[in-house]
């Protein structure tokens, strides 16, 4: 254990972390109630049962069940060790460890350990070289060239292999590396004679590649002129992989979470530009398509993402695929474009930093009007047949949005362009929604056993969506639960929310108090508890009128005795039927409709 560490320092550095910062890093995080609540990064889902309790510095994790403070989520989330957590946390908030605590182990590998300490040296040693030598000028100058400052140069720790045979390979020997670790992780190259070593990256600029906690992982090694390959790149191993991983992750990640924003963009360079010109949300893929992976680590930090590719024919059909695959994994993507074709590097180096911010990022395209577009270059819109295809394909693009006043935008833009009426655009929109709609219910359906359990509240009819607010009120707040009690007793429609306001009326009535995660520990049901918390999320006002309390109370009810009058008025309608009285069953069947029509009032 590492006891070298006293427990007085231990609880200090503990005390100088709150775990919501921390785990913030890691989670977006949205306050609800006392609690903080996100999608859990230690199994996959999609509506967060993962919440964060600041009072008392702990975490939870309703889905898998994972749970702890401060210490033991890092060790969980990083596999550090206790010591490098510690360790972590001492650094993050600049307090030291006395020099004779010695790290007694580690979680990486012997092997890891001495790569990623040679990797050190050498990003140093590139940087050192391209900064302060006449050997690096040459690289300072191209960078120079290129419009980047030396600050960005320093931030990036951006460096210059000299053109040699072993000046690398005779420096990481000297300090004790063994050559086939090196060769091995792609740092020298084997010679022929199979038993000598040379430089790998021989008269190139460096980009230093850093996973998120800074660590230079790989090396990406840009050729000074127009050499083949461009970019000779480490090798991928059990350290680095290119589709795990995004460039500049460790450098936007507390940029990406204040703006509630993350750009992404293809290049090394473009992301070195674009931070150099204060737009600094940036991180890049490494020359491979976005995989899944990367997108959902840009979930767990944001809910939009911005892509802005080179204008080429390859970035726009770059963009649609990304944009599909953050879709899936349930971001709101938009889209910014750069005209001529250029790369947002060569876009800010030709109009500027100023203009880049303000026209391409400050003004994205929403998913649809991207799409648009983009469909366009498949059909000849000219046609009659091609035509009708291409709208075809739009509206059941369309159908997908759920705000019905961005729908309308994009109707009447369509409606003007094929000059064909927005009412029958709209119509079929209509029928491609029922139909998915009827498969999303399904899918929902599968989700959760439990029905009643939808993510967005806007299609729920007004009664469900009365009863979830009220329970959502409820958990916060102890006398609105009271009145409730008083008032509506278990009477909700919804059988899930009868037994969950059941249970809390007896949670309160033991005198506990208004604290959701102390609450849920009493729910064994799982689908019940994953409930409880999608209602925690639920958003709500902190003060709420009794009207608007009533005006729940109100709807709840109307719905609960309607119900019976429907169904009672429905078999008095069949009975009429069955004895041939159509008049009378017409008659009925109106009745029906206006008390319908009340409910949905
Ligand atoms: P510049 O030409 O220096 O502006 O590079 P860039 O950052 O604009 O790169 P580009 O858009 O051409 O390519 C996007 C990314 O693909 C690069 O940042 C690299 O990660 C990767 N890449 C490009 N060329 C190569 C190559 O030749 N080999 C490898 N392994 N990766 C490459
Ligand atoms: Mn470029």
């Amino acid at each position: 254990m590492s006891n070298q560490i006293p427990e007085e320092l231990i609880e200090q550095i503990r005390g100088a972390n709150d775990i919501v910062d921390v785990v913030g890093e890691y989670v977006q995080l949205k306050k609800q109630g006392r609690n903080y609540f996100g999608l859990c990064p230690f199994h996959g889902e999609k509506s967060p049962s993962f919440s964060v309790t600041q009072e008392k510095q702990i975490f939870h994790c309703f889905g898998c069940g994972k749970g702890g403070n401060v210490v033991t989520f890092l060790m969980e989330i990083e596999s550090f060790t206790f010591y490098e957590a510690i360790k972590h946390l001492a650094d993050r908030t600049g307090i030291e460890l006395p020099s004779d605590s010695i790290k007694t182990e580690s979680s990486l590998s012997k092997e890891n350990q001495q790569i990623l300490s040679a990797q050190e040296w050498l990003t140093k040693l590139y940087h050192h070289l391209i900064r302060y030598t006449k050997d690096g000028k040459i690289g300072l100058d191209y960078l120079n060239e290129r419009g980047i400052t030396e600050e960005a140069i320093d931030t990036f720790k951006l460096g210059y292999a000299p053109n040699t045979k072993d000046f690398i390979a005779t420096f990481l020997e000297k300090k004790g590396f063994h050559k086939q670790l090196l060769v091995k992780y792609g740092l020298l190259n084997r010679n022929q004679d199979n038993d000598t070593v040379s430089d790998r990256f021989r008269g190139r600029v460096i980009f230093p590649i850093r996973n998120h906690l800074g660590k230079t992982v790989a090396f990406g090694a840009r050729a000074l002129e127009s050499q083949e390959p461009k970019y000779l790149n480490s090798p991928e191993s059990d350290l680095f992989q290119k589709g795990k991983l995004l460039y500049n992750f460790d450098l936007a990640k507390k940029h990406i979470r204040k703006q509630s924003e993350a750009i992404l963009f293809e290049g090394y360079m473009d992301v070195i530009s674009a931070y150099q010109s204060g737009v600094e949300n940036v991180v890049a893929t490494m020359g491979t398509a976005l995989t899944d992976t990367q997108a959902k680590l840009l979930k767990r930090y944001v809910d939009t993402v911005i892509i802005c590719y080179d204008g080429d024919k390859a970035g726009i059909e770059a963009t649609y695929k990304a944009s599909k695959l953050l879709q899936q994994v349930g971001c709101q993507v938009k889209i910014a474009s750069l005209k001529d074709g250029l790369d947002p590097d060569s876009f800010i180096k030709k109009y500027g930093g100023e203009v880049f911010r303000r026209e391409v990022i400050g003004a994205p395209q929403t998913f649809m009007s991207f799409y648009m577009r983009y469909l366009k270059k498949d059909f000849n819109v000219s046609l009659d047949s091609d035509r009708i295809k291409y709208l075809e394909e739009v509206l059941k693009e369309l159908a997908k949005i759920d705000s019905s006043v961005e729908r309308e935008l994009y109707i009447n833009e369509l409606s003007a362009e094929y000059n064909i009426t927005a009412e029958s655009l709209l119509e079929q929109i209509e029928q491609y929604r029922e139909k998915s709609g009827s498969e999303k219910d399904k899918r929902e359906k599968d989700r959760y056993t439990n029905k009643g359990q939808k993510s967005s509240g806007k299609l729920l009819p007004a009664f469900h969506n009365a009863e979830r607010k009220l329970l959502a009120y409820m958990l916060q707040n102890r006398s609105i639960a009271d009145k409730v009690q008083e008032e509506l007793g278990a009477s909700f429609n919804i059988d899930e929310h009868k037994i969950i306001a059941t249970y809390l009326y007896g949670y309160y009535e033991e005198d506990n108090p208004e604290d959701v995660s102390l609450f849920i520990d009493r729910i064994s049901d799982e689908n019940l508890r994953k409930l409880v918390i999608q209602l925690a999320l639920v958003p709500t006002q902190t003060e709420i009128s009794d009207k608007e309390i009533n005006d729940y109370l109100h709807i709840i009810r109307a719905e609960g005795s309607t119900g019976v009058d429907i169904k009672q008025l429905k078999a008095e309608q069949r009975l009429a039927e069955q004895q041939k009285d159509p008049i009378k069953a017409a008659q009925i069947a109106l009745k029906i409709i206006e008390l319908q029509r009340q409910v949905k009032h």
